[in-house]
This record gives structure tokens, sequence and C-alpha cells, in this order.
């Protein structure tokens, strides 16, 4: 709901527990208001004329209290938005005009030929925020556009959390005291990057289910930047957006225009799981498409058989797949050009016909007459050297002239700023996806940016937009044309999960680490602002045979991808009869639960520290409790687990403890859980009688 105050320059965003207020001065400054509990418009309206505090020449009273600080003038906060034109840098905006329609507003200003537009959009209780930046006079750089700043209100000691990681340890929650400065955190690798979720969350004292949290998170895939500043006077701002450095993100030309990536903003009172809740219900209803449906079961066999792979040999995992469960088959790596070792390959995507005889078609077609969809693996947008591509354009990848082309991996990057690498891909996949029956597409991302160059281009610095935006533009157009396959955001693992990957993808690979114990933290800190209706996670062989030898039960292992999007990773050639007996009971577990863990409600029951933890998915009168025990010390008692989300007055049916409980039980006692030993895991059912 968006509420107006009759001078129009009070503007009051509500959802249904929160409230955002701006106001624009007689000066035409922009002023944040209010973002925290519903207030009313009134309410808006005397926080407007609550006086600024008159420090200068050594404060100013505008820092801190900016919606969109731009450089220049009377401030010293960090700058949004920072302009060069040929004559001058900063910028001086005046107001122009406001439009509005049900929960959109936005806020249009401008600066000589340069107009810039703030858009607000509240859904749920997230507010979404970009800018527009239209250049209708001569050409300008900008330096840095962000997409947002927010501010917080007043308090002490504020506490910032932050998901941060490396390559198959992604996603790690840690929480720390912020001080007076600026804490940076972001990507300059072209991608997201495993080392931070674009996310942050402040707090001075919110506990899983209590208090005040602010969580703000970008959707934008390339390399990124927040700060977050302590003010000197107890306020906080977060700034974000594209680009990791100040120092030219795009020059525009006269008549071009630049749209920020969304900046979703949260406030929540109900803790670190209530904000998780509202993150998630918010995805679900507005980011991830088509989130009402649910993910299949999946089987990759990248783990399996890596590079090593055939026609027949996917068959007999097929086989094997279908029989304990799984709904979709995913050929990984290795069916494509000479792509038998990670050495050569890449950007040839045409079927290997020394392992796939008559294509992709005759496995496609035998997956899916075992009742299975089919998916396959791709890299868009690398190349090997050693591939047809690169030898027929070796000037189509990033590179500085008269410089090394570092390599990872083997492979370089594609500059997919340039229409001709459009096209190309465009074509490719195109022809692939019509080739064969293909529901599905892992679209991986396996190195960084290094020598980011465009050589003969004036402004080079573009093609870090540009990729993102080109990749974009791609995977619209395939879905488009495409509109049943579904598609999985891959970067090494969790590389590339954000807000803006999300709203084009069905499901993202969470972490390389597919070990059951190191994922239960993994998932925590994802799931802090991701539902687990895209976090794919796949039970694979023990000993884990990819990272740390780790020896684990199958039940430890499959209660541990349950709590995602179940996938099966293993070689199910090497599991006993038994096995894969029990496996496809866990599947079929997995399939009754499926609604409430793909749609339901997340509450955390306890975190994974070392001993029991656990998590909770609520939905209508089902509930489901999955739980782990890392490892039980003598003397010290397993606690039952005090579940959330359930009615107290209502009685709950436990097929697993075959008990009815009564729910204000459960919510004050707890569940018993039974569980014992080391690395021992439960499911319990819970339905309303
Ligand atoms: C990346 C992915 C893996 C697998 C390999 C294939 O590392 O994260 O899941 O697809 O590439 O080369």
């Amino acid at each position: 709901m968006l509420e107006i105050a009759d001078n129009g320059r009070t503007w009051l965003l509500s959802g249904p527990a929160s409230s955002y207020a701006v106001h624009l001065t007689e000066d035409d400054e922009l002023l944040h208001l209010h973002w925290g509990p519903r207030i009313a418009l009134a309410d808006a309206e005397a926080l407007a004329v609550r006086p600024l505090p008159d420090y200068r020449p050594f404060e100013s009273p505008l820092d801190g209290r900016e919606e969109y600080p731009v450089e220049g003038g009377p401030r010293f906060a960090r700058p949004a938005l920072s302009v060069r034109t040929g004559e001058r840098r900063g910028t001086e905006w005046r107001f122009e005009t406001y439009e509005a329609d049900d929960d959109h507003l936005r806020l249009a200003f401008r600066d000589g030929g340069l107009a810039i537009t703030l858009h607000y959009r509240m859904r749920h209780d997230v507010v979404e925020r970009w800018v527009t930046l239209d250049n209708e006079g001569s050409a300008l750089e900008l330096l840095r556009a962000d997409s947002a700043t927010w501010t917080l209100p007043e308090r002490e000691e504020w506490r910032l959390s932050q998901l941060h990681g490396r390559w198959a340890a992604e996603s790690r929650l840690t929480a720390s005291q912020l001080t007076y400065g600026e804490k940076i955190i972001g990507s300059r690798r072209g991608h997201t990057g495993h080392q931070h979720l674009p996310w942050v969350a402040l707090d001075t004292d919110a506990t899983e289910e209590r208090g005040e949290v602010y969580g703000c998170a970008l959707g934008w895939s390339g390399s990124w930047r927040i700060a977050v500043a302590q003010l000197p006077d107890a306020r906080v701002q977060i700034t974000g957006g594209a680009g990791y450095d100040d120092s030219g993100l795009l020059r525009l030309e006269s008549g071009e225009s630049y749209t920020t990536p969304v900046f979703a903003g949260l406030w929540s009172d109900g803790g670190f799981g209530g904000a998780s809740r509202a993150w998630h219900a918010y995805q679900r209803a507005y980011v991830i498409p088509d989130a009402e449906q649910d993910r299949p079961v999946l089987f990759n066999s990248w783990e399996a058989t890596e590079f090593d792979i055939s026609e027949e040999q996917q068959g007999t995992l097929a086989r094997r797949a279908a029989a304990i469960g799984v709904e979709l088959f995913v050929v990984d790596d290795g069916w494509f050009g000479k792509r038998t070792s990670d050495r050569a390959g890449l950007g040839d995507w045409t079927v290997n016909r020394d392992r796939f005889p008559n294509g992709l078609k005759p496995l496609a077609d035998y997956v899916h007459a075992l009742g299975m969809q089919f998916g396959i693996w791709v890299e868009p947008e690398m190349v090997n050297p050693d591939s047809e591509l690169y030898r027929a354009h070796p000037d189509w990848v990033q590179f500085q002239p008269g410089r090394k082309r570092t390599e990872f991996r083997n492979q370089l990057v594609l500059n997919l700023a340039r229409e001709d690498v459009q096209e190309y891909l465009w074509e490719q996949l195109h022809a692939l996806l019509s080739s064969a029956p293909i529901d599905y597409v892992k679209w991986d991302f396996n190195r960084c940016f290094t020598d980011a160059g465009w050589p003969g281009e004036p402004y080079p610095q573009r093609l870090w937009v540009d990729h993102v935006r080109a990749l974009y533009a791609l995977l619209d157009r395939l879905r488009a044309a495409h509109p049943n396959v579904a598609f999985e955001s891959c970067s090494g693992g969790g590389g590339r999960i954000d807000l803006g990957i999300m709203s084009r993808t069905d499901q993202v690979w969470t972490s390389d680490n597919t070990d059951p114990l190191d994922r239960l933290a993994i998932q925590h800190g994802f799931s802090q602002v991701h539902p687990a209706r895209v976090m794919a996670a796949w039970v694979t062989d023990s000993p884990n045979t990819q990272l740390n030898g780790r020896v684990s039960s199958l039940r430890f292992r499959f209660v541990s991808s349950m709590a995602g999007v179940l996938g099966v990773g293993g070689d199910l050639t090497r599991w006993t009869e038994e096995e894969l007996a029990e496996a496809g009971q866990w599947v079929a577990l997995y399939k009754e639960i499926r609604p409430l863990v793909q749609h339901g409600d997340l509450y955390r029951l306890r975190p994974p520290r070392g001993g029991l933890s656990a998590v909770q998915y609520v939905r209508g009168d089902e509930a489901v409790v999955l739980a782990w025990l890392q490892a039980q010390s003598h003397g010290e008692p397993v606690p039952a687990l005090r579940l959330r989300g359930l009615d107290p007055t209502a009685s709950y049916e436990c097929p697993e403890t075959g008990e009815i409980h009564s729910g204000a039980v459960l919510l004050h006692h707890g569940l018993r859980t039974g569980l014992r030993g080391d690395l021992d895991a439960a499911v319990f059912r819970l339905r309303r009688i």
C-alpha cells in the first residue's frame, strides 16, 4: 500500500507488518523518515517536520539521513551516485515529479541532461529499490551508481551478520559487532562469488525467534559491493549495487540509460527466523519462476563418473536412479566436444559422437521411457583454448592486448558483451535444446574474471556490466523459446547465488561440498535468506569421494539432503541392493514431505554447532522435523527439540514415534528424538488430528 501526503512530499509504503517512509524537503533533499513497524501517514508527516540538527561546518546534517546520497555538496558519507562529465563531477539534482501506482513509487529528479529516477516497490514486507538513469544530455561517465542506500534508526551497538565462505565452504553465517567506519563486502570476480552472498542483516539483540532484524539482499550476478557504515551519530547506512570499485561502471552516451539491479530490504521483528521466513515467502511469491511447482528429485552423474562417460554407462545409472524413485536424470560434464577432461571442449556445444553416436536423443528417450525427465550440464560463458571455438575466434575471450591470458581450470572467459558471442551462444544452445527432449539445464560458471579487457572497445570497463546483462538476456531468451526447460544456476557450487540469477533459474547448486555434515552449516547459512525450494542437495557416496573422506550412514546423508531439493549424486552402480532399497524408501519419504520442505515455513530449531541440530517446516496442518546429531558426549543427554509454529490447542499424530502429541507439549517441552551416538539423524512427520 502506498500513501502520499497532501503536499505531495511525503510518501509512505506499507506491507502487512512494516512501513517505509521518505520525505522531500523544500530544497529537494530526499530524506529517509522511517523503516520499521507499520505507522500511519500522520506519523510519517510528524517525523517529516522534526528539524534536522545543524552541526556545520564539520558534520553534515544530510549525512546518514538521505535516501540516495549523491556525490558533491555538503555531504561526507559514501555517495551512492558518482557521475563525471567532461567539465565536472558530482550531482546537484532538482525534483521533477513523482508517479505512483498501487505499490510502486517513482521519484524523478534531474541534473541537467541526466534524469535520475528512484524506484520503490513494496512486496509483502520487502521493499525493492532500484534506480534508472537516463542520459538526455551529452556523454557522461557513471563512476558509481548504487541501487539504494538504506538507513537504519539510531540504536546502540549494532551487530552485522553476513554469509562468507569460499569454494566448497559457502554461505557460512557469522556475526560481529559493527564498529565506527565502514565494513565492505562484495566481489571483484565478475560473478556473485563464493566469498559472500550479497546479503547482510543488522540487529542489536535479536534471537532466532525474537527481536528486530534488518536485512538487505542484492539481485546482481556480477561484481558487486555492499558497504555498511556506522556513522558518528549512531546511524547506520547500507549502500549497495553493481561493480566493486568507484572507478567506472559505465559510460552513458547521449540517449543511453542504465537501470541498476534491485536491492531489496526487509524489516522484521520476528528475529532471524521471522526475517528468513519473510525472505523465503517473498522469493517464492515474486522472484523464483513457477515457485508453486515442486522441484523433482534429481540424479546427477558428476561424482559418479566425472569426465569418463558413455551412453551405455549413463543408461545403467539411469535405470538404477529410476528404480529408487528419481524423477530427473542429469548428465553432467563430458558429453560434448572433445571434453574428455577439463583441458578441452568448452565452447563446442555439440555432442561428442564417440560417446553418444546418435546424439543425446536416444539417451533422453530412454530416460523418458524410464519415467524421468532428462537434463544436461553446460558452461556457456567459457571456452577451453583447446576447442574449435577458440581456434576459430581467439578474440572472443576477455583479454588485454599483449598481456597473458590467465587460465583457471584450463579455461578462458568469453566476452559476452560482444554481440557475435551472444548470437553464437544463442544459436548453439537453442539448437541443443531443440535437438533432443531436454527438460533441464545445469548452467555452470567455473572461474572468475581476471583479464577483463576488450580490445578495440573505447570503454572496455563496460564488459563487467554487459556480461551480466547478456547472461540474463540469454537465459530470458532461452526460457521464452523453451518454456518447459528448467535451469539450475551453478558456479563451482554456490558461486552464483543472488536474487538476480534466482529470478531466471529454478534452483541453485548450493555447494560442491556434498559432505552431509559440512552441508548442515552451509544450509544453515543459505537458509538465512533463500528458501529450501531452490537449495539443491545431493546424497553422494560414503566415504565422501570429492572432499573429506568422511564416512556417514545413508540415513544421515539422506536426512541432510532432504532439507532442500533432494538429489542423488553417488555412484549407484556401486551401491548394494540393500542400499538401493533403503535409498528408495528415503526418496519415497521425501516425496511425502516435499510440499512442506519446498513450500512451507522454515523454523531453525537448533543451529549446527556440534551436537544436536534441527529444522522444522510447517505448512497448514502438517509439520516435519529433520534432526541431526553430530556427536553425543558421555554424560550429556540429547535435548528434546522444542518445536515452533504449531497450534498449542491441537493434537498432532507422529507416525515415526507412533504417538499423539499435544501442540502445547511439543512447543513447551519438546519432541524427544531418540538420536544417539555420532552422525545420527531422523525425520518426524506431524499431522494435526
Ligand atoms: C563444477 C560444478 C560441479 C560439476 C563440475 C563439472 O565444479 O560445480 O557440480 O558440474 O563443474 O565440471
